[in-house]
């Protein structure tokens, strides 16, 4: 998609997109599209049910009188109303449509009423996220019939009285456009491709943009004591790894801040085996770490003012002669032993290691974890919310702030001790599930806060209802996998970690 952002003049070719207020009020750039097509768009405002409100669409085909193609007449809601969710849906609603019909250029001439919420180059920027969101696509494994799947559209052009703010405001928003879909395809790749070595072979990857990265294998994690990390993976023929990117932004000195991400490249549930319905999406159970990847990335292309670390396990979950047993009881780095009563309970375990790697060897200002981690999270909140847990209530606002800003929310659920005797174990300190079916997903944020060390800012996003989604449940995401996460921690730094 090439994207570009230029004073507003005469629309020569490929769609026009103008906007329409609600009560169907057309802005000053509509009216003159209406008066230069002889009055086409009040004429099928006449036969349609376009009221203005936000996101609504009406098209008016092969317009007489213009050079243009089309005009695409976006509603735009109340005036006082429209923010940068409004501009990014709106972009994205116009181009899903213009995707769909074969259309291959497209311009935005959206002028809002002066004293709104955002500034030209803002809106402008905004509405190149929604237009860069929205055009994924991941046809990687497609042979056949692709010009019924790909876009034929390649060129967009937001027209905004402020190009100069436009293109400094759209670089950050690239980056986590980037960011994202390097998330979305990770977790949209299908599991015998995407091995735990392959997902760090794509880590690697990070270091052309200055990130550092390490990748420890079966050997090294072994000798700091991973037991519970290496039981998960112990039954599948492919190598676990602990991928490790450090991006240093900030000042030598300043502690990082960290992300943890669960890497469960394909969950079957090991010897507790899933039902075959329930095993299918698994390949996406390594969304956590997708998000952390995406988050790097993302940081690391705009340079952030920041230290940072990602750190990611990453492993396969399979059933096998050597997989781990139901009543093993594994130790942790952590020095706690676990006994694993359910193999299917694995990524609190992965976790668990990856937590403890992190906290004794950088030492964060706050470390967040994100996992697809349970089921029960999708029965509290449904695909809407993350969830969140904290030990901070600072870093816990922190989040469900920057959550609001970027339309990735997260949902704040309680801890306490009479939750933490759920897990006590018959013989080990801790075992792996409670063996009840209430609070499971508070019982496994206290498995994980077991391994949160004194005095550590820490925050656990259950993101298993919000990695993927099945259909196109939200505007700005057409494909299976959604890149959540990366947005949010992006947003976070920037507003509270930088400078
Ligand atoms: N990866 C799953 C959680 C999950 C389920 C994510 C459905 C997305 C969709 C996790 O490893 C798991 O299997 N959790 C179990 C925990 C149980 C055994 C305590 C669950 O949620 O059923
Ligand atoms: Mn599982
Ligand atoms: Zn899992």
């Amino acid at each position: 998609m090439q994207l570009s952002f230029a004073a507003p003049g005469s629309v020569t070719s490929g769609a026009w997109i103008v906007g329409a207020l609600e009560g169907s009020h057309l802005t000053a750039a509509a009216a003159k599209a209406d008066k230069a097509s002889g009055g086409a768009i009040k004429r099928a405002l006449a036969v349609s049910k376009f009221t203005g409100k936000r996101s609504q669409m009406l098209e008016v085909l092969a317009p007489a009188g213009i050079a243009a193609s089309r005009i695409v007449l976006v509603g735009l809601g109340k005036p006082a109303e429209f923010d940068s969710h409004a501009a990014e849906d709106i972009a994205a609603t116009a181009i899903g449509a213009l995707s769909r019909s074969g259309e291959s250029a497209a311009t935005f001439e959206i002028d809002l009423p002066k004293g709104g919420k955002l500034k030209p180059g803002a809106l402008a920027a905004h509405l190149a996220m929604g237009t860069q969101l929205k055009s994924y696509a991941f046809n990687h494994y497609r042979t056949k019939d692709l010009a019924e799947y790909e876009s034929k559209l390649k060129k967009v052009t937001i027209a905004t009285t402020d190009a100069t703010g436009a293109k400094k405001a759209w670089m950050p928003l690239e980056a986590v456009a980037s960011g994202m879909f390097l998330a979305r395809d990770l977790v949209n790749e299908p599991p015998n491709i995407l091995s735990p070595a392959e997902f760090a072979k794509r880590c690697r990857a990070l270091s052309k943009l200055g990130v550092k990265v390490d990748v420890l294998g079966v050997a090294e994690m072994t000798k700091l004591g991973m037991g519970a990390l290496l039981g998960v993976g112990q039954g599948s023929s492919r190598e676990s790894q602990l991928v490790v990117m450090h991006w240093s932004g900030g000042k030598r000195k300043d502690a990082p801040v960290a992300f943890v991400g669960k890497g469960v490249c394909f969950d079957s549930g090991g010897l507790s085996l899933k039902p075959a319905a329930s095993m299918i999406g698994m390949k996406g159970d390594m969304g956590g770490a997708a998000a952390v990847t995406g988050a790097m990335h993302a940081l690391a292309l705009r340079k952030a003012r920041v230290n940072a670390v990602g750190v990611i396990g990453l492993v396969e979950n399979m059933p096998d002669g050597n997989a781990q047993r139901p009543d093993d009881v594994v130790k942790s780095m952590s020095g706690q032993t676990i006994e694993v009563l359910n193999t299917d309970a694995e990524g609190r375990l992965v976790l668990a290691d990856a937590l403890t790697f992190t906290q004794q060897k950088f030492k964060p200002k706050f470390v967040i974890d994100l996992a697809t981690l349970t089921g029960a999270i999708m029965i509290a909140l449904g695909t809407e919310h993350a969830g969140l847990f904290s030990n901070d209530d600072k870093l816990a606002s922190r989040l469900a702030e920057a959550g609001k800003a970027v339309g990735e929310p997260v949902w704040r659920l309680p801890l306490g001790p009479g939750y933490d005797k759920m897990i006590r174990s018959k013989i080990a300190d801790m075992k792996n599930i409670t063996g009840s079916t209430f609070a499971g997903s508070i019982a496994a944020a206290q498995f994980l806060q077991r391994f949160v060390e004194n005095g550590q800012a820490w925050a656990h996003l259950d993101i298993a209802g919000t990695a993927w989604q099945d259909g196109e449940q939200r505007a700005l995401i057409p494909s299976w996998g959604t890149g959540y996460g990366v947005r949010l921690l992006e947003q976070l730094v920037a507003e509270h970690y930088e400078g």
